[in-house]
């Protein structure tokens, strides 16, 4: 696959600051290291639960029928394939910034023979190459602890979204309920680093997933940035016990 276009490098010359490119940077370089066994750490990590909260993502980003969707930082694309499953979009637009997610996620729709209905493409969530309004509704799974600038990534979100469209975020978060919230933490600080060392041969990028979740906002914090960068309505919605949170707003 050909790099990505200068106006769509993540890291453009005196854009953003030296420590959010570096972000940028280094979590590209993670997800293309990692690409190849990202699917099955998802389906170990999560008891195969994870694509039943993308479908509940999809179903809640629905529009108007025959429209076109955004799946923001789509990876190996199974928010894209979620979308066509569960909503009646005619067509769905699948981008992120690692080649190597990609070129997984474009094996798999081929092999699912969605390939015509799904488009890929690099570019970079802080600046998406699409004209304001652009799409029905708009997407993005797992995508908001690893932005460089979140509410960059949540404006250009909204900006490409039509009027009366959703904007949907399915993230990780940390539960609150006692006793369940510090199993999860042991398991999730202690053990997921340990499988990701074994089944991806990446410790590194699995110590950087639970550290990620740590540091990201709370649902209602999040639910505060997206009402301040314009969208309506924002409510959240916790799933899988509290460990993943799906945030939809109205353009
Ligand atoms: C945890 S993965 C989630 C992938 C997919 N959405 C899913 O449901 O499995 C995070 C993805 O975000 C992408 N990403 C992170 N920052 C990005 C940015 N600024 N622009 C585009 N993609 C980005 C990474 O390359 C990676 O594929």
């Amino acid at each position: 696959m050909t790099p990505p276009p200068p106006h769509l490098n993540p890291l453009p010359p005196g854009g953003r600051g030296p420590g959010e490119g570096d972000k940028a940077r280094l979590v590209r370089e993670m997800f293309t290291r990692i690409a190849r066994r990202y699917d099955l750490m998802n389906r170990l990590m999560t008891f195969g639960r994870h694509q039943a909260w993308r479908r509940v993502a999809a179903r809640l980003a629905d529009a108007q029928p025959g429209g076109l969707a955004l799946d923001v930082a789509t990876g190996t694309g199974d928010l894209a394939l979620a979308l066509l499953g569960q909503t009646h979009m005619r067509h769905v637009v699948a981008m992120d910034f690692s080649d190597g997610m990609l070129e997984v996620g474009r094996e798999k729709l081929q092999r699912k023979e969605a390939g015509r209905r799904v488009s890929l493409l690099v570019a970079d969530a802080l600046l998406l190459p699409f004209p304001d309004k652009t799409f029905a509704c708009v997407t993005s799974a797992f995508l908001l602890r690893n932005l460089a600038d979140l509410t960059q990534g949540l404006a250009e979100m909204r900006r490409v979204t039509q009027a009366g469209g959703k904007v949907v975020a399915l993230e990780i978060t940390q539960p609150t309920f006692p006793g369940w919230s510090g199993l999860f933490a042991w398991y999730f600080k202690s053990l997921v680093p340990w499988l990701g060392g074994i089944v991806a041969r990446d410790r590194e990028a699995y110590t950087y997933l639970p550290r990620s979740v740590e540091r990201f906002l709370s649902p209602r914090e999040l639910t505060r940035l997206m009402e301040e960068v314009g969208l309506r309505n924002v409510s959240c919605r916790r799933l899988g016990l509290g460990t993943v949170t799906v945030h939809t707003g109205t353009a």
